[in-house]
């Protein structure tokens, strides 16, 4: 069975209010494609994260303080997906080998160590586990030629390649809670290990479905 490895960011899930019917949707979603996949879901803090951080940073606390705050967070939003599926692990995994070795049909986890986002896990367990792809589903439409939550002009790519992204956000982490639609450490895996990536918006469930079953969907695909 092949392997599917989707990061979702926590403000995709865990907005301003939390969408308890877009929660269910997801979830009798991962559960019918579990039949032909193995997925394996890596889920981010989103505002709450960002929350406690920002107010860390005003207590003075270290950036690795700052991160580890961001990784409890998602780890709470993964024991809350992973409960409401059911039929996923109990324990949330604290390393991407201990999520490779979790027996499960679907596996939820959040973070691991500092210094970068929960993309990264994703690419990292997406190489790990010979994946034969990874989603990013974020809260947007795919990657931009700007960011469209401050440009309404922003014009979303259907293609973009790996290259190009690196050498326009570089490869670097740069601080606990920055919100880009790729982590930079993200992509040096990406580019390494040559995982067919696609980027899409998170809330768009249609559009996921599409991308995890191999049909065309809204998004971008990153050439690598
Ligand atoms: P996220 O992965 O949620 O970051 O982790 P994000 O991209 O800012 O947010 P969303 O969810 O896509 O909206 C939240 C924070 O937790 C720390 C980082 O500080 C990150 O910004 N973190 C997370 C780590 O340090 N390591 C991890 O493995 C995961």
């Amino acid at each position: 069975m092949e392997s599917i490895v989707i990061s979702i960011g926590g403000s995709v899930i865990f907005s301003e209010d939390i969408d308890i019917s877009y929660f269910k949707n997801l979830a009798d979603m991962l559960k019918k494609l579990c039949k032909k996949f193995k997925i394996y879901i890596v889920i981010g803090g989103g505002k709450t994260a960002r929350t406690y951080i920002n107010l860390g940073r005003k207590l003075g606390f270290d950036e690795k303080i700052l991160d580890e705050i961001g990784i409890s967070i998602t780890r709470v939003n993964a024991k809350i997906l992973a409960t409401t599926l059911g039929i996923s692990n109990c324990n949330i995994p604290v390393t991407t080998d201990e999520a490779k070795n979790t027996d499960e049909l679907i596996v939820v986890m959040g973070g691991t160590t500092p210094g970068h986002s929960t993309d990264m896990v994703g690419a990292e367990l997406a190489e790990k586990i010979n994946a034969c792809k990874f989603i990013i589903a974020t809260n947007v439409d795919g990657v931009f030629d700007e960011d469209p939550n401050k440009y309404s002009d922003a014009k979303q790519l259907k293609e973009v390649s790996i290259k190009q992204l690196i050498s326009e956000h570089g490869i670097d982490w740069s601080s606990a809670g920055k919100n880009v639609v790729i982590d930079g450490p993200a992509l040096e895996i990406i580019n390494r290990a040559k995982i067919p990536t696609f980027v899409l918006n998170g809330k768009r469930l249609d559009q996921l479905e599409k991308a995890i079953t191999g049909q065309d969907f809204d998004g971008t695909i990153i050439n690598l």
